[in-house]
């Protein structure tokens, strides 16, 4: 029920002034400097001194002291006391940087993905930040694209638990309370799916594939109580999601119930013209209103074509009406016209940023989200004695915070090199090339370097090697055709191959690259994206066995780009290759297995878990079981992955899907019994056509082990 104030508000305001407050501005129209990078092309805006005073909500203003004083100045200059809106991009944390949510996602340990978004919400609000432009749910399949370090990976159900948990740490209970800020998740709908990985690019998705793979996370992200959610650039069925009605009425308000505050995108209002969906601004605004958006973020377009649309009979103002009334109800929600301040507060704010306990929450993340994927003779964990080489452009950056960093400083990250020696102070570490990022894109020549750094490590047998990309190649509209190191980068690696080092590489990037080479030529591979604040403490952890590797792949890795999509839950195909040796009219390739180089859900650990014994443990309830031994003499943690198939139904189904995942600690030889419940939500599915998930009698298989290409299995034919 909107309350009476509410109300009154709306009948006293002017249709402009409606429009003002559904319009979105970074901080440079206010009178401000941007705190931080622009996130989008900044065009011209037709809008006057007056309009400022009634603008509804301001994007990316990082400043507790700037905030407290815009918000004053705009209550004392709009006339009817509305407070403005903060909206920031706080993707995986705001001071204290937590690792990309790609790599949280790939720690598949939902409280360490809650703890990371608890500290940033707690950070945000003493920073004045009323609500976060995150999670971000887009399922990702094509790591061309920049953007899938900002996404939960490839699968529909780790991404669905990923942004529930993050949901729950960004907003608790009631985002209005305390160290709470409010979330706008993102990018209805399909965004991850663009053409080629070229971010910004065509989507072209059947509805069922919409509603299967790339739906449901958004819905959970719903179900979570997100408060508000952002529309996608791309267009959806040839109609951009900024002016879908099918989505945002029918899906989002109608199927989903949503009832929270629909944002565009920076300038997609203004960008449906670019689409060829409408001749002019008015024209985006009017099918804007129509869709159900409420927000119109960085265009002026509602500003100054609502009066006309409405005059014209071309837009209806009860319908725009609905829209300022779930804008200042966002805001009585929050408590912003109890307290226009919230929890900003200076002082606090520099007593929490980066504080011990949030450094400490950083390192234990980061050190989860590590992924071993290669470690051939025991080569890890390290020896804290003796002498070792490093060798890259990571060895001793501190650039490592990867897309998104928010306020994030270069001078607080702990390099690698930093971490091995706090670590081991008693290593003796010969580093040699460990500078200049450059050297992570093609151009150069470092052979005087190699030849540098081959006679300085020639006393150590193992080489540490800290290679990756550019980490400014990562993150919004930094889409790449060549997912391979740098041939400078590739050169080094080469070098130190041939001079018969043992060679350790660690991987920085924000996406899956093209290791095949990195592989054959290394004894170990860790992939360590881009961790944040606490990197080169969390890698110190994991290589020498301080912390034992629980991370698993939420993305798969592409032996080249020629493979791309390569997922794990792909349809069979009518001609399944049976073994890489077949290629008779099979689907394959000539020059590459089908199989990724590393696929979903693999991951490494010191110790070794084994399976037996999967069986329909109780047929009543449904529940299978499954035994986990842990057959080394190092305690780990082991991902217990549970996958299902539905071998025969009315449409395709996938040869495996994730359904369930659960997290146990096993001590060195130490045996335990996982179990599943098998749930009818669980073995639904969307059917041709429809909005209702079906169950469909037949056999199943049942799987569970380590990852998507490590499972035993059983069949039983359920109904
Ligand atoms: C950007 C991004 C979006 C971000 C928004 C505000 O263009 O697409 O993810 O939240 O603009 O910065």
């Amino acid at each position: 029920m909107t309350k009476p104030f509410i109300l009154d508000l709306v009948k006293r305001m002017s249709l402009r002034e409606k429009a003002a407050q559904l319009t979105q501005l970074t901080p440079l129209y206010f009178g401000l400097d941007d705190d931080v990078d622009v996130t989008g092309p900044l065009g011209e805006k037709k809008l006057n001194a007056e309009d400022i005073k009634h603008i509804g909500s301001v994007l990316g203003v990082y400043d507790a002291a700037k905030f407290m004083k815009l918000q004053r100045k705009h209550l004392q200059e709009n006339p009817y006391g509305i407070p403005l809106l903060n909206m920031c991009d706080v993707t995986h944390g705001l001071r204290t940087i937590f690792p990309i949510p790609l790599a949280m996602a790939c720690s598949w340990d939902m409280e360490a993905v809650r703890q990371s978004a608890v500290v940033a919400a707690r950070e945000s609000a003493y920073m004045g930040i009323h609500i976060t432009y995150s999670p971000m749910g887009d399922v990702v399949r094509d790591p061309r694209w920049g953007r899938v370090m900002e996404s939960p990976g490839e699968d529909t159900h780790l991404g669905s638990r990923f942004v529930e948990q993050m949901i729950a740490g960004y907003q608790g209970d009631d985002p209005r309370q305390p160290e709470r800020v409010g979330v706008c998740f993102k990018h209805l709908a399909g965004y991850g799916a663009a053409e080629g990985g070229r971010d910004y690019n065509t989507v072209d998705l059947s509805r069922g594939v919409l509603r299967e793979y790339h739906l449901p996370i958004y819905y959970a992200a719903v179900c979570a109580g997100a408060v508000m959610a952002m529309t996608s650039f791309n267009t959806i069925e040839r109609v951009p999601a900024t002016v879908n009605r099918w989505l945002l009425r029918d899906v989002l308000r109608g199927e989903w119930g949503f009832d929270g505050v629909v944002v565009s995108d920076f300038n997609a209002v203004d960008e449906v013209i670019a689409h060829g969906v409408a001749a002019d601004g008015r024209e985006a605004a009017a099918k804007s209103v129509a869709a159900g958006l409420d927000i119109e973020m960085m265009s002026t377009h509602y500003l100054n074509e609502l009066d006309k649309l409405v005059a014209a009979n071309q837009a209806d103002e009860a319908r725009i009406d609905e829209s300022v009334i779930r804008v200042l109800e966002l805001k009585d929600n929050l408590g912003l016209f109890d307290n226009p301040y919230k929890d900003c507060d200076p002082i606090k704010s520099e007593e929490v940023n980066l504080c011990p306990t949030h450094r400490q929450a950083a390192r234990e993340v980061a050190r989860k989200s590590i992924v071993l994927l290669k470690n051939d003779d025991g080569v890890l964990p390290l020896s804290k004695r003796g002498t070792i080489g490093l060798v890259g452009p990571f060895a001793e950056s501190t650039k490592v915070l990867g897309g998104w960093w928010a306020l994030g400083q270069e001078e607080e990250w702990v390099s690698l090199n930093e971490g091995l020696r706090k670590a081991a102070p008693r290593l003796e570490i010969l580093a040699a090339m460990t500078g200049e990022l450059a050297r992570t894109r093609n151009g150069g020549d470092v052979a005087d370097e190699v030849a540098y750094a081959l006679y300085k490590l020639h006393p150590c047998d193992t080489v540490l090697v800290a290679v990756g990309e550019h980490p400014e190649d990562t993150g919004e509209a930094c889409s790449k055709t060549s997912l391979q190191l740098s041939s400078n980068q590739r050169k080094l690696i080469q070098a130190l191959s041939e001079a018969g080092k043992k060679i350790i590489t660690i991987i920085f990037s924000g996406r899956p690259l093209e290791l095949a080479e990195v592989h054959a030529r290394s004894h170990a591979v860790v992939q360590a994206w881009f961790l944040g604040n606490e990197s080169g403490n969390a890698l110190a952890d994991v290589l020498f066995g301080d912390y034992n590797p629980s991370g698993r792949l939420a993305m798969s890795f592409p032996r080249s780009v020629g493979q791309i999509p390569v997922y794990y839950n792909r349809l069979n195909t009518g001609r399944p290759q049976k073994s890489e040796a077949d290629h008779d009219f099979v689907s394959c390739y000539l020059d590459s297995a089908n199989a990724p180089l590393y696929p979903f859900g693999y991951g490494l650990s010191y110790a070794r878990f084994e399976y037996s014994g999967l069986k329909l443990a109780d047929e009543q309830s449904l529940t299978v079981a499954v035994q986990v031994e842990n057959i080394s003499d190092v305690d780990g943690i082991e991902t217990v992955q549970w996958y299902i198939r539905d071998i025969a139904a009315s449409v395709s189904r996938p040869v495996k899907e994730l359904k369930h995942f659960e997290q146990v600690s096993l001590s060195a030889g130490e045996k335990k019994t996982l179990h599943m419940k098998l749930t009818n939500e669980m073995l639904a599915f969307y059917p041709e056509t429809g909005s209702e998930k079906a169950f469909e009698q037949g056999l199943f298989e049942i799987m569970a082990g380590s990852h998507s290409e490590s499972l035993t299995s059983i069949t039983i034919f359920l109904k």
